[in-house]
Parts: structure tokens; sequence; C-alpha cells
């Protein structure tokens, strides 16, 4: 079996991570294409040599652009290399722009589509990520959910027989980081004024319809910057951009800015601090999986099964909240009780491997 992954975006490249060493080993060709949708090294590069994957077979360089330009870039390169390779498979990951630009290219070469993290839905139809991921999925073969819920929502769109829940391939990449970090005692490398021994947030903003609206950002910032504890916020470049742009100031109150880091020193600094306030939907969950409560700043969130027990709290508004109940949020301890494994087991890479090869026929 020749399986051609598509990947372009951080949190792709993760889920790369977990496919790659499921692949490492058997007799499958695993060919990576990269868009270049994220192009700085800190969101990039880096995340090849943490999980050992090997280069990119191709590397598109196609770049940031307005979505429907930075899309048909995707497309119009991808389309040579889907024809050339003609896989078994075209596999595409998540909901960002490489997404649907990589299931198009496929569809329309008549290569079979897998679409790992299918069904996931935040029904709010203002997103990116909510076109991308309802259009891959309905133009895909074969639907790898990550969650009954997943699963449910497929269903009920009338794509129940293309689709199998395999578990989260980032449970798989997660667990695994978690335990070298807490093997190795790696020490989180958090921006200065943060420190890691007293209690501190890990925050991350970098949502479209957070950071695009300059009054909005300014709240969400502004309450960030509000809290009661030193909150790390490690900027992605859409903010820093945005923030600049608008003439919003992100250094300031309790925040200390810093870049995005690598995977690892990531969960080193949740594990060191004692909670989590993002708009990041991966985030979300690994904030959960390593025993930390989360606080989303969002309206909805495609992963609702970490609301249950209060592990995360929707914060749409912050600013327009009381003061001392948005402190008390933020900071609230993490639940004693943890859900019954809504993510699966840790092996969803081995899943979606063995699901590819028995769906080839
Ligand atoms: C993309 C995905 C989003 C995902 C996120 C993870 C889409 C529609 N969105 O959002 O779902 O959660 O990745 O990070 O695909 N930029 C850089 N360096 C880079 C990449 C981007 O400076 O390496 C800047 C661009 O110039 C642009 C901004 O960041 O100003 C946005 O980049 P873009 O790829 O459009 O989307 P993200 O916000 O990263």
């Amino acid at each position: 079996m020749k399986v051609l992954s598509i990947v372009g975006a951080r949190p792709q490249l993760v889920k790369l991570g977990a496919v790659a060493a499921a692949f490492a080993g058997t007799g499958h060709r695993h060919v990576v294409v990269h868009t270049g949708q994220h192009y700085d090294p800190g969101l990039s590069d880096v995340f090849f040599r943490e999980f050992g994957i090997p280069e990119p077979d191709y590397h598109l360089g196609i770049g940031s652009g307005g979505h429907g330009a930075q899309t048909g870039a995707m497309l119009a390169a991808i389309d040579p290399v889907v024809a050339a390779e003609r896989p078994d498979w075209v596999l595409v990951y998540g909901d960002t722009n490489s997404t649907i630009a990589g299931a198009l290219a496929a569809v329309k070469l008549h290569v079979k589509v897998a679409h790992l993290e299918a069904g996931l839905r935040s029904f709010n139809r203002r997103m990116p990520e909510e076109h991308n991921r309802v259009l891959t999925d309905h133009c895909a073969d074969l639907l790898l959910a990550p969650t009954e819920e997943a699963m449910r929502h497929l269903a009920a769109e009338g794509l129940a027989d293309r689709a199998v829940n395999v578990g989260d391939v980032m449970v798989d990449v997660c667990l695994r980081t978690r335990d070298a970090v807490l093997a190795e005692g790696l020490r989180p490398a958090l921006p200065a004024g943060v420190d890691a021994d007293a209690p501190f947030l890990v925050a991350t903003l970098h949502r479209a319809e957070n950071t695009d609206d300059p009054e909005l950002l300014a709240a969400l910032v502004g309450a960030l910057a509000d809290l009661p504890v030193p909150v790390a916020l490690l900027a992605h470049p859409r903010l820093r951009a945005k923030a600049d742009g608008f003439g919003i100031k992100l250094d300031q109150g309790a925040l200390a800015v810093g870049d995005p880091l690598p995977y690892r020193d990531l969960v080193a600094a949740v594990l060191a601090s004692s909670g989590v306030v993002t708009d990041s939907g991966g985030l979300q969950k690994e904030a959960y999986l390593l025993g930390r409560a989360c606080t989303t700043l969002r309206t909805e969130t495609e992963w609702v099964e970490t609301l249950e027990g209060g592990w995360n709290v929707l914060a749409p508004r912050p600013d327009r909240l009381p003061a001392a109940e948005w402190h008390a949020t933020a900071t609230r301890p993490a639940p004693a009780v943890r859900l019954a494994d809504p993510y699966g087991d840790g092996r969803a890479g081995e899943a979606v491997v063995r699901t590819l090869a028995s769906r080839l026929g």
C-alpha cells in the first residue's frame, strides 16, 4: 500500500508524528507532502526533528495568503504530485486550508481520500476550520474519526458507512511525550518573568475569529493581562502580526510573552503550570490529558467531552464577566475525577494504518 500524507500547519505535524511512527517498520510506503502553509522553523521544522519524521518527500513552499489564494495555490501544486505518485490513499489531517486542498486535489484525480480527525464540528460557520472539515468529510472516501461524538456527527450527515472510530492520534503523541518529559525531568522553557516553581498559566491565542477583530482581541488580551497569576503567552505569529497591526500591546500586566514552543517543551510547560487558557483545539485536549484545567476563549468547542466534569470551561468574553468570576474560572484547580477515556488508548496511529490497509479494496 502507498499512502500520501498531506500536511502544512503545526497541528498536522503533531498528528503526522503519530502516523509516521505507525508506518515505520511496516511494508507500506508513506510519502509526505508539506504544503508550506507554516514556514517558520518554530512552527514546522522543529516538529519533524522532534518526532523523527523523515524529511518531506515534497515541499511545496506555498506560504501565507488569503484563504482562497492560499488554498488555490496549494491545490495547483498538489495536483501534479498526486498525479505522479498515484497513491492508494491520500491522507489529509484536521481542518486547515492544507486539508481541503489535499482532499480536493485527490478527489478530482479519482484517488481515494482518507480524512483523519473526521466528524469534528463546532457548528460555527464563521470559522474557516468548520468549512474545511465539513467539505473534506463530504468528499472523502474514508472518515477516520477520533471519538464517538464525531461518529454521531458523521451519521447525522449520512456519512456513517464511510466512518470508523480509530481514536485520537494526538493522544499517542501527547502521552508518549509526557512519559519522556517526566523520565528526563525536562524543565520548561518559559518566557522571562515566569517562575516554573510558582503557580502560572499557559496561554495561547490564534484563532482568526479572535485575532482578526481589534475590539475582541484587545478585550481578550486585557482579560489575560488582568489575571492574578503570571500568564505565559506563547504567541503564534498570527497573534503577533494582528496585535502589532491594531496597536495592541501584548506584554502587559500578568502577561509574559514568548514564542511558540516545540512539542516537548509545551508538554513540560503544561505539566509545570497550574492551568491552561487557550483558543486552540489541540491544547484543550492536551490540558485534559496532562491533568490541567482548561479555560477556552471561544463560544463553542469541538472537543465537547472535555466540558464534562469541568475539565474545560468556555469563556468567549471574559472581559464581560465580573473580575472575581473570571479570575476564579481561569485559576480553578483541575477536577479530581478523570473522564472515561473518550479519546482512545494512545494507539490510534496503528489503527489508522490498519484501517487504511483493510479498506483498500
Ligand atoms: C492555521 C489553521 C488553523 C490552525 C493553525 C495552527 C487554516 C484556515 N487555519 O491557522 O486551523 O489551528 O494553523 O497554528 O488553515 N504565519 C507566519 N509564519 C508561519 C505561518 C503563518 O508568520 O509559519 C503568519 C502568516 O503570515 C499569517 C498568519 O500567520 O499572517 C496566519 O497563518 P495561516 O496559515 O493563514 O493560518 P493560522 O492562523 O496559522
